[in-house]
This record gives structure tokens, C-alpha cells and sequence, in this order.
């Protein structure tokens, strides 16, 4: 089991690069499931999520390279259509996969994800998309079956605007029969550069973005060449590592208009913005101002930036409130910002942070991707020496966090 031993009190300064979106590459993988041939896209990161994604789509009979960014995927040698139990529970994105493999082969058997640290995570939306697409689906010894012709056009209203649900279904629809509409769409940067991908291949896509996606769909799709967007929670992690450690740090590669509800947040708890030719720079204040947090979908407060925030909230001046509203079980990481000091309670999704002067370095354990980011954070900003452990939850979903922090001053050291 690999750990990250950390030495706090650096202040971050330097350059670092953004990679490419984690949330943005799983679905464009999977899109290659759409096409017969060779797809290639680029800025993909390696990440451990990306290899799973890579063993997934090997199961299918597609070849996967993976070299300096760029990723060649083909699909002309698929000819099993099943994400195993094995493979989807150490990665939920598997089921971005039941779209494209209903839509373009007609059938799937896709592992249901079964639960998560951070949640319940169902995809029953997902599901009754499908099916209002004509597709027949049986839930059998924890796997969705899903038998279809040729999926036929619908208007589907999703409950909650899930992310993977709209790409799953934006996938689906590209290559069924008429126009479907998908209402209450998630508009996450992610759906934008799927739909993006998708028009490039021939698709008919529009609305991408907002709530409303109507996709016009067509007989066949044609191999993408296409370079993901970069990562905008590894963006805002970074931002609040140079402002954790009252740092200056500029970000190369970022987009800021990904990031405007982050960094409004960051801004109003004293942190400096300013503009650079290609990035961003980052200044830390002395003091941070305690802030409010509401997760939302986007364009609002990012789940997925909640644990690192809270981190940087625990020694900001004052108390501060964060309320989670996307997951019921994503406080993990309370427990154990608490065991370096930090004064943190929680009630009913709504955690109280009240600032203290300093954290104290102590050893930790992650217990999912974003949690193992927000220790990280704290570990960079704590009095001594903190050991992160189960760094695997990291390496998900960061490319060389390590080597990344190393360069811009921190004492990091990968340990096993
Ligand atoms: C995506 O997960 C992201 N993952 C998550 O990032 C992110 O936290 C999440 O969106 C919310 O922004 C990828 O894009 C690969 P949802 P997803 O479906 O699509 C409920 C990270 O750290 N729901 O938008 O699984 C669900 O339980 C990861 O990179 C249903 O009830 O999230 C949740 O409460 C973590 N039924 C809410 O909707 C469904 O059929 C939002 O989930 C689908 C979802």
C-alpha cells in the first residue's frame, strides 16, 4: 500500500500543468463504442480510472494504446458486450459503457455499480432512459441486460440531472432513430466536450450546455480525433493548494470559465486572481476569510471541490458552513481532518467548520478520490509531518499529484 508522507508549512509557488479531464476522457473512451474503427484522442491523462477503462474496453475485444496523452482506441475487433461485476465496482464510470454498446450492438450486460463510499449512487435513471428508447432491460444476479433493435427516439425528463445518465443517454440517442430530448440535462463542461466529441463523429447534437439537449439521431458515426478539455477539479484543487499554503502558484492549461463558482468562493475568502497569457496565477492571503458552501449541479458549487474546500475552511478566520446536497455520505473525510486538529460537526448533510489556527500533521487515511485531495491539502498547510494512507483513492483521479507539489516546493514523498 503506497502512502504520501508529507512535511506542511511550504508556501506552494511555481508553475504547474493541468491535465486533462478525468470526468471528460472516461466518456469520451467510451464513445469509441459508437464507431467501428480507430478513435484517437488527446490531453487524456493517465490515471488509474483511464487504465480500468482501458481493461474494460480490452474485455470487449478493442485494442487500447495509451502513450504521452494520447489515446488510440480500436474498436474494430469488439465482439462481447459484457462489463464485468470484477471491473464496474472498482470503477462506477463502467456504465458509461450501456449506452453506446445498446445503441451501436444492440445489446449489453453491464454489472450493476453496486454502492460507493460516497453514496447510494443508483443509475436507475439511466435505465428508464433506455427503456423509454425502446430498449428491453432485466436486472438479473446484479447485472442490466439490455436488448434493442435499433433504439428509437423519446422525450426523457430525468428526475435529477445526472452527469453520466445525460451522456449515457446523449450516446444512446446519437445513433437512434428520430430526435430525442433530453430535459433537465446535467451542463457540466464534461457533457459539453461529449457532445462536442459526438458532433465531430457526425452526430446531431445540440443544446449541449443547457438544460435542454436534443439529439438528432443518425446511422452511423464516423472514428473522432478529438483532445479532451482540461481537468477543471484538478484545476480547482491546485488553486486551493496555493491557497491553503498562502502560496503563488500560476496554473498553465486551466479554463477559468469552468471555474467561475470556485473561484468567486476562493475570492471571497481573500484569495487573489490574476490573468496570464495560457493560465492563471494564484495568490494565497496571509489570512483566509471563513465562507459558505452549497454543492450544486453545475454551474453551481462543485461537489467534487466540497472536500478540498472544507480543508482550506478549517484554518480560515471564523466559521463556515458547507452543505453537501449532491451525495448523502460525502463527509468521509471529516473524521479525519478532525484527527489533525481541525474543528469540523456535522448535522444532517451540513457540516460547521469553525477555523483554527493551525492543523497538525498526523496520519490519515483517504477514503475516496476528492477526501484523499482535501488530506493532501491539509497535510500541505498542517504543523509536521502527515502520512496519507491509501493513496490509491488519489491516483485515481490525480496525475502525478506527487511529482506536481514536489515541483512547486512541497515536501512529498511517495512511500510504500
Ligand atoms: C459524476 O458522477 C462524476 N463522475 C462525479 O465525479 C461527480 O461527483 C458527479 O457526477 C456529480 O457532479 C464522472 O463524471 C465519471 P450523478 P455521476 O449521476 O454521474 C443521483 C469524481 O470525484 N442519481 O450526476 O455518477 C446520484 O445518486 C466523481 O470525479 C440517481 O439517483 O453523478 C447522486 O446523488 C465522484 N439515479 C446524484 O444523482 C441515477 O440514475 C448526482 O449523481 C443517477 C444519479
Amino acid at each position: 500500500m503506497e502512502k504520501l508522507l508529507i512535511k506542511g508549512g511550504r508556501k506552494l509557488t511555481g508553475k504547474v500543468e493541468i491535465s486533462g479531464s478525468k470526468n471528460a476522457a472516461l466518456p469520451a473512451i467510451t464513445a469509441s463504442l459508437l464507431v467501428s474503427g480507430k478513435s484517437r484522442l488527446h490531453r487524456v491523462p493517465d490515471l488509474a480510472d483511464v487504465r480500468t477503462m482501458g481493461r474494460l474496453l480490452e474485455r470487449f475485444g478493442a485494442g487500447f494504446h495509451h502513450k504521452d496523452g494520447v489515446l488510440e482506441v480500436d474498436t474494430s475487433g469488439v465482439k462481447s458486450f459484457e462489463a464485468p461485476y470484477e471491473l464496474v465496482k472498482t470503477m462506477r464510470a463502467s456504465v458509461l459503457a450501456l449506452g453506446p454498446l445498446v445503441a451501436r450492438w444492440g445489446q449489453a450486460r453491464v454489472s450493476l455499480p453496486g454502492g460507493c463510499a460516497i453514496g447510494a449512487r443508483p443509475i436507475d435513471i439511466h435505465i428508464t432512459g433506455l427503456e423509454k428508447m425502446g430498449a428491453k432491460i432485466a436486472l438479473k444476479d446484479g447485472y442490466v441486460v439490455a436488448r434493442a433493435k435499433r433504439l428509437k427516439a423519446a422525450r426523457i425528463c430525468f428526475d435529477i440531472p445526472t452527469v453520466t445518465g445525460t451522456e449515457n443517454l446523449m450516446m444512446a440517442a446519437s445513433l437512434a432513430r428520430g430526435a430525442t430530448v433530453l430535459e433537465n440535462a446535467a451542463r457540466e463542461p464534461e457533457v459539453v466536450c461529449l457532445a462536442e466529441l459526438l458532433n465531430s463523429m457526425g452526430a446531431k447534437v445540440s443544446g449541449a450546455g443547457g438544460s435542454v439537449v436534443e439529439i438528432e439521431g443518425v446511422d452511423e458515426l464516423k472514428p473522432p480525433d478529438y483532445s479532451i478539455i482540461p481537468d477543471r477539479i484538478e484545476s480547482g484543487t491546485f488553486m486551493t493548494a496555493a491557497a491553503i499554503t498562502g502560496g503563488d502558484v500560476v496554473l498553465k492549461g486551466v479554463n477559468v470559465e469552468h471555474l467561475d463558482a470556485v473561484m468567486l468562493k476562493l475570492t471571497e475568502s481573500g484569495v487573489v486572481f490574476k490573468a496570464q497569457a495560457g493560465g492563471i496565477r494564484v495568490i494565497g492571503p496571509e489570512r483566509l476569510g471563513a465562507n459558505d458552501f452549497k454543492t450544486m449541479p453545475y454551474p453551481g458549487f462543485p461537489t467534487d471541490m466540497q472536500a478540498q474546500c472544507m480543508a482550506l475552511m478549517s484554518i480560515a478566520g471564523g466559521t463556515s458552513i458547507i452543505h453537501e446536497t449532491i451525495f448523502e455520505n460525502r463527509f468521509m473525510h471529516v473524521a479525519e481532518l478532525k484527527r489533525m486538529g481541525a474543528d469540523i460537526s456535522v448535522q444532517a448533510g451540513v457540516a460547521t467548520v469553525r477555523g483554527v489556527k493551525a492543523l497538525r500533521g498526523a496520519e490519515v487515511m483517504a477514503t475516496d478520490l476528492r477526501a484523499s485531495a482535501s488530506l493532501v491539502l491539509a497535510g500541505l498547510a498542517a504543523k509536521g509531518t502527515t502520512i496519507v494512507d491509501r493513496l490509491y483513492h488519489l491516483d485515481r483521479g490525480y496525475e502525478r499529484m506527487d511529482e506536481k507539489l514536489k515541483a512547486l516546493g512541497a515536501s512529498v514523498e511517495r512511500v510504500r
